[in-house]
């Protein structure tokens, strides 16, 4: 199973954010700790990053012919970017949300995601852990 991991805007500074929230890994450590994960569960992984909303979405695109499944956490795009909506509406293999933080206990603007309705499953509030848990759930669709 071929999975892209694509973290969005704001992610790349991970372990400079409030560490109370986020933890203290950087995007390095989190992307090393996916292979290693992805390795030891015999699935095939690709982590993308970026700040720009477009090549984002591109890499939704290529990911319609290229990836059986997908781990996204698009950042605050997850909270009102309809165009990423739009984007994942035709992928049809599994799709799961990841939040290292705890959104649905943040403020209320972050509690709703232009995911909905589009996901197999949506983890929040794990920390980095969170993607584990995502790559175990597609594992076992496998
Ligand atoms: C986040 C939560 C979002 O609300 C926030 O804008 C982020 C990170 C998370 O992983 O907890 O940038 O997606």
């Amino acid at each position: 199973m071929r999975i892209d991991v694509l973290n969005g805007v704001n992610l790349d500074i991970l372990g400079r954010r409030d560490p109370e929230l986020y933890g203290d890994s950087s995007l390095q450590d989190l992307e090393t700790q996916i292979y290693a994960w992805a390795r030891e569960l015999g699935l095939q992984v690709r982590c993308r990053q970026t700040n720009h909303e477009g090549e984002f979405v591109g890499w939704i695109h290529e990911a319609l012919d290229g990836a059986d499944a997908l781990v996204l956490n698009p950042g605050a795009w997850s909270h009102y970017s309809w165009a990423i909506h739009d984007a994942v509406e035709p992928f049809v293999g599994p799709v799961v949300e990841v939040h290292i933080s705890n959104v649905d206990e943040r403020e209320e603007w972050r509690r709703s995601s232009v995911l909905e309705g589009l996901t197999h499953t949506r983890i929040v509030g794990r920390g980095v852990a969170g993607y584990r848990e995502a790559l175990e759930a597609l594992r076992g669709l496998a």
